[in-house]
């Protein structure tokens, strides 16, 4: 019999499951309260920031690298409203491209906010929705300081940073994660000045410690600044600027500057959906609570992506809604969290799958580490990438890999080897004879697998 499936959200976790869903013969609707699909990764998120950091770069290339190899060019004009109305060209041809393929799987779309009015029953536009199966993926929205909330004027979240009109004199970020680091390369590259905040020890420190040292000294190159063990305790904005009062390790200072952006992490966006009225369970930092299988604590029920608890993470937000609707439907599939890959799109990229160090470390697993620096790769030289480095971890009994980094141009388009190896339960020995054309980028990552085993070739 034909399943109906609800979906709640259009982003990557619910439009990416509703056409798999509808692939798999099931009826589905998806709702969505925004003007255009593709959720915040679409509209406000991946794609425009990485058009900005694209577009940015070219800047950054004619002021600072050109001229190295003899090209002296002069920027005649610069004007940052063409490459904004690019950057909205580009999200406006993928929206609409999500709205062509539901309209090819033949999945109803709903314009309309959706809200529980009782359990396992959804309301949208005044018309009631039931059916067999209902999916939550109502993604996430950015966290604000309590005491200085965001007023996408001059308090910005990501959302306002990418769609400023002017390119701020001096750009105060809070917050060195992901999204500090994009948008703060975006603006420098650009000509902002660029000043973080960053209440940790160290910057993206999600990331392996290596890839925090080599991020700031590649950052700090670039004329941004950094204040660590620091925390803003004050803000307050005038008519064409912000002040900010900050507490670091040296006592307070004041930090002025024309726009801040708050870029402190996201949380599960669940307000308008009611899930109290349709007895949907959150943990207490505001996620739908899952099992394993995505079901809440409610039958029929279940909640993926951004709102369900993991790395907030487009492809993870994508797969977990395939691996869901196939699992509903009777198909086989495959999930591993500890697959997902985890990417910074700054010049150079970051790029990791699998454990840290620290993570080993943390659970007393003994592994084996080897790390290849870019500067003895002759792709690496050529394109300027000489503070770039692959780093392998290696499970000391089973010499399995357990973990990579990789710090380098295009590092998001080479992580996908190290992803299949460690999908794929691969040792070192089945990677190390792999034949990479040379010379490419690529050759670093079998260099560095051999460094494990201490077989360098070329370091
Ligand atoms: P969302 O994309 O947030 O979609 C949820 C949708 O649900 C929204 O469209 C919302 O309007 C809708 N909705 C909410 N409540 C209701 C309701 N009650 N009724 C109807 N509709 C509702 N991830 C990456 O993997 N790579 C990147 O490069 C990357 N870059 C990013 C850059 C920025 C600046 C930001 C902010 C995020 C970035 N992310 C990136 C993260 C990525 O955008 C999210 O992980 C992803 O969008 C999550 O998908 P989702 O479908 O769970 O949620
Ligand atoms: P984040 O979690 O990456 O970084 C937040 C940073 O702010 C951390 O370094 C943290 O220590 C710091 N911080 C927290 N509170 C603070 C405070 N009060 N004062 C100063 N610093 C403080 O969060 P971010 O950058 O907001 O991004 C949110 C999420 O969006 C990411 O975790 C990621 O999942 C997703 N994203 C993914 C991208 C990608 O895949 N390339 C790009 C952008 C966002």
């Amino acid at each position: 019999m034909t399943k109906s499936i609800v979906i709640v959200g259009g982003g990557p976790a619910g439009y990416v499951s509703a056409i798999r869903a509808s692939q798999l013969g099931a009826k589905v609707t998806l709702i969505e309260k925004g003007p255009t699909l593709g959720g915040t990764c679409l509209n406000v998120g991946c794609v425009p920031s990485k058009a900005l950091l694209m577009f940015s770069h070219y800047k950054h290339l004619l002021d600072h690298e050109f001229a190295k190899v003899g090209i002296d060019a002069q920027l005649k004009n610069f004007d940052f409203s063409r490459m904004q109305k690019e950057k909205s060209r580009i999200v406006e041809t993928l929206t609409q491209g999500i709205a062509y393929l539901l309209k090819k799987n033949k999945i109803r779309h709903i314009q309309g906010e959706a809200r529980f009015i009782a359990q396992k029953k959804l309301e949208v536009n005044e018309e009631v929705v039931e059916a067999d199966y209902i999916i939550l993926a109502t993604g996430s929205q950015p966290i604000s300081l309590p005491f200085f909330p965001i007023d996408e004027k001059r308090v910005l979240s990501s959302t306002g940073a990418l769609a400023l009109k002017e390119v701020p004199k001096h750009l105060l970020i809070i917050g060195a994660g992901v999204i500090g680091l994009e948008m703060g390369s975006v603006y420098r590259a650009l000509g902002s000045k660029v000043t973080f905040i960053e209440f940790f020890s160290r910057i993206v420190p999600s990331f392996d410690t290596d890839v925090s040292q080599t991020m700031i000294e590649i950052m700090k190159e670039r004329g941004i600044v950094f204040h660590l063990q620091t925390k803003v305790v004050k803000g307050s904005t005038s008519q064409d600027g912000v002040e900010l009062i900050c507490e670091g390790p040296d006592g307070q200072f004041t930090l002025d500057g024309d726009y801040v952006l708050q870029s402190i992490g996201r949380k599960p966006t669940t307000q308008g959906l009611s899930p109290e009225i349709g007895g949907i369970r959150l943990d207490s930092k505001g996620y739908i609570e899952t099992g394993l299988d995505l079901q809440t604590n409610v039958s029929g029920v279940y909640a993926i992506g951004d709102v369900a608890v993991g790395p907030m993470l487009a492809h993870k937000a994508s797969h977990e809604g395939i691996a869901l609707v196939e699992n509903l439907l009777q198909k086989s599939t495959h999930y591993n969290l500890f697959e997902v890959p985890n990417v910074i799109y700054t010049h150079p990229e970051v790029a990791h799958v699998g454990m840290t160090e620290e993570d080993l470390k943390k659970h007393n697993l003994p592994f084996k580490m080897g790390k290849f620096p870019l500067k003895a790769n002759a792709r690496g030289l050529v394109e300027g990438d000489l503070k770039g480095f692959v780093k392998v971890l290696v499970c000391q009994s089973t010499k399995r890999l357990m973990g990579a980094t990789v710090v380098s141009m295009h590092a998001s388009e080479m992580l996908p080897m190290f992803q299949l190896a460690i999908s794929k339960k691969m040792t070192i020995d089945e990677i190390k004879h792999l034949m990479i054309a040379h010379p490419t980028l690529s050759e670093a990552l079998v260099e560095a697998v051999l460094n494990a085993e201490g077989e360098s070739l070329h370091f």
